[in-house]
């Protein structure tokens, strides 16, 4: 039969109920699609028993088997049989327990939906009891076997009885790549589970219990965790935890953004879209952030019940989320990390040749150690600045916004300017400046050895940071329009407009309805009064109907400070005497998100003294 020949449905069929059989394999098209969703259902299981050592098993990508082994509670010998059963759980009793649910799983489906389209076996042993019990999922038979305190689920020839499905996969290792990805997951959120992963006999991953940013550093890689910041922050009852990468390590693809809500890894817009926005003041063009954050909160204020996989949820505020995200990821990044002494931001590897990683780094303190170090660098700086208190050396850089190019926005106060000999220079992050490089670059010594600083791009942060801060301190003062801006508004727009008055206004916007189809700005804040009024109310009307709106004015009120900080700053090829380029760097110490400019670049690199000697061969 060709695809032209369909089958003539006549109505005069009766309408029948499935048999058991097909309901199941129906069923399991939604939860399971691939080797690497049997392997996740199994992990959860293994989790929710308490395991504390998983290990998987792998042949053919997953196809032939799929065995996970835990260390958990163990299934007793009566409820083996129940296990495969649809619907059968021990997880959740009613209602009421689902809108609490603590456990990766509580449908009572998987198991059953992997026994009605595998040939599967359960091993289990109660640590308490003498013996352990198989059950064979094709033929029910139960018999005595022996194994330590857990269990293993076996799963043979997936998809053997729907071998339509079969076709859909892809290569042997592109499965495996699948299951691994799963496991992985996994092993982000709980790190104090041990995984191992065999394929085809060998051992092809093992993450040993550790603490967080080792677990981080096992499973994404040393440069995840060597390039990334803490991130710890709480809004209300929401707490977000985790390492956001610098902007320096995003990458072209968003494969290493984890995102888990109370332990669960999920792929959710909110999360994502939050965490983006948290990057848009730093990170420029289509790089990707890499992020693992972990949210803890109530989990009766999300709905973990809304997709087969469950990897999608619900927030009931979603707005209240995506804040709380959104500023954990922003405090994070904003701290200035030349503060950390340079530690935390390498030299990429291609821009010194072939200089391996500094060994050094293996026996590097923990990430917390860092962390706490520097701010204890942090501290001796601003101590060592003495009477040249930060404050007073912000002074030094006070650029005329208006783009006064003849000046190029620079005012030096000689009073506050800080000796170039300083004995101290090694102790501030990025060093003493003892020279400019072709009008562009200033060169400075620090502890580490040599910091490059491109001066325009440093500069332009600070004015543009500057320039922000002045423009928050101020409250938002809306301004009315003479003629109200109207356009044609969908309905959604019209019932957002409607909703939101009240946000809406504390953003210095009015919008009305005009009609029923069409809305009316009537004022805008008076720092956009000039912009066009109908796309800026569009944008924030689009915002407000999923998060929050607020980024939307900011992001527009931004990007004109931005240009005006462009003009403020100092132009290249403009000679700067040392005392200059010492107030720049004391600056830059201070200034949010300072080592990234206003596009994303970097604006300043650390070249450690071990790279150096490794361009001159030295030491070897
Ligand atoms: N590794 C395991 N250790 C102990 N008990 C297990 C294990 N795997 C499954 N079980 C038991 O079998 C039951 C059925 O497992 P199954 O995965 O089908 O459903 P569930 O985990 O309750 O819900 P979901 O379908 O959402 O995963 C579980 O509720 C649990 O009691
Ligand atoms: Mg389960």
């Amino acid at each position: 039969m060709t695809y032209t020949e369909a089958p003539h449905l006549s109505p005069r069929r009766p309408i029948r109920e499935l048999p058991d059989e097909l309901i199941s394999q129906i069923a399991a098209g939604e939860v399971i699609e691939r080797p690497a969703s049997v392997v996740r259902e199994l992990v959860d299981n293994a989790l929710d028993a308490g395991a504390s050592q998983v290990t998987v098993r792998l042949l053919s990508g997953g196809v032939r088997l799929i065995s996970v082994e835990d260390d958990g509670s163990g299934i007793v010998r009566d409820d083996l049989p129940i296990a495969f059963k649809r619907h059968a759980t021990s997880k959740i009793t009613s209602l009421h327990e689902l809108e609490s649910v603590a456990t990766m799983g509580f449908r009572g489906e998987a198991l059953a939906a992997i026994n009605s389209i595998a040939d599967c076996a359960l091993l289990s042993r109660i640590p308490t009891e003498p013996n352990a019990w198989l059950l064979e999922g094709l033929t029910g038979e139960l018999k005595v076997a022996a194994r330590a305190g857990g269990t293993t689920v076996e799963v043979k020839e997936l998809f053997f009885s729907t071998p339509a499905r079969r076709k859909f996969l892809k290569t042997d290792a592109t499965e495996l790549a699948h299951c691994v990805d799963a496991v992985r997951r996994h092993a982000l959120a709980r790190p104090d589970v041990g995984f191992a992963i065999w394929a085809e006999g060998k051992l092809v991953e093992q993450w040993r219990i550790a603490p967080l940013p080792q677990r981080l550093r096992d499973v994404l890689g040393e440069d995840f965790i060597a390039q990334a910041v803490e991130v710890n922050h709480t809004v209300g009852t929401v707490r977000v935890t985790g390492y956001a990468g610098v902007p320096d390590a995003a990458r072209s693809r968003a494969d290493h953004q984890f995102a888990y809500v109370n332990g669960r890894y999920v792929r959710d817009k909110v999360l994502t879209h939050a965490a983006r926005v948290a990057y848009a003041d730093v990170l420029h063009g289509h790089r990707q952030p890499v992020f693992a954050l972990y949210l803890h909160m109530d989990p009766t204020r999300v709905d973990v019940n809304v997709h087969p996989t469950k990897i999608e949820v619900r927030f009931r505020d979603s707005r209240e989320i995506h804040q709380a995200v959104l500023h954990a990821v922003e405090n994070a990044l904003a701290a200035p990390r030349s503060a950390a002494g340079g530690v935390l931001v390498d030299l990429p590897a291609h821009g010194v040749g072939d200089v391996a990683e500094p060994a050094a780094i293996m026996g590097a303190p923990s990430f917390e150690q860092k962390t706490e170090s520097r701010h204890i660098v942090w501290e001796q700086s601003a101590i060592n600045l003495g009477g040249n208190r930060v404050s007073d050396v912000s002074l030094l850089w006070s650029p005329t916004v208006a783009g006064n190019d003849t000046n190029d926005g620079l005012a030096i106060q000689r009073a506050h300017t800080i000796p170039a000999s300083a004995p101290e220079g090694s102790v501030w992050p990025l060093g003493r400046a003892v020279a400019q490089l072709h009008g562009v670059y200033i060169l400075a010594e620090n502890a580490q050895g040599l910091v490059v600083v491109d001066m325009h791009a440093a500069h332009e942060r600070i004015v543009y940071e500057r320039l922000k801060n002045q423009l928050e301190a101020a409250r938002v003062i809306s301004q009315h329009l003479l003629i109200p801006a109207t356009f044609a508004a969908t309905a959604q727009e019209v019932a957002t407009a409607e909703a939101c008055t009240e946000a809406l206004l504390e953003l210095g916007l009015e919008v009305s309805a005009f009609s029923p189809k069409t809305l009316a700005v009537r004022a805008v804040p008076s720092t956009l009064v000039n912009g066009n009024a109908v796309e800026l109310a569009r944008s924030v009307l689009a915002e407000l109907a999923q998060h929050d709106a607020s980024r939307v004015l900011e992001q527009a009120r931004n990007e004109l400070l931005a240009t005006m900080a462009c003009h403020g700053a100092v132009r290249a090829n403009r000679q700067l005497t040392l005392e200059e380029m010492n107030a720049l760097l004391r600056q830059m110490e201070v200034t949010e998100r300072s080592d990234q400019c206003n596009h994303g670049r970097p604006t300043w690199r650390q070249l450690k003294m071990n790279e150096l000697d490794a361009l001159f061969l030295r030491g070897r």
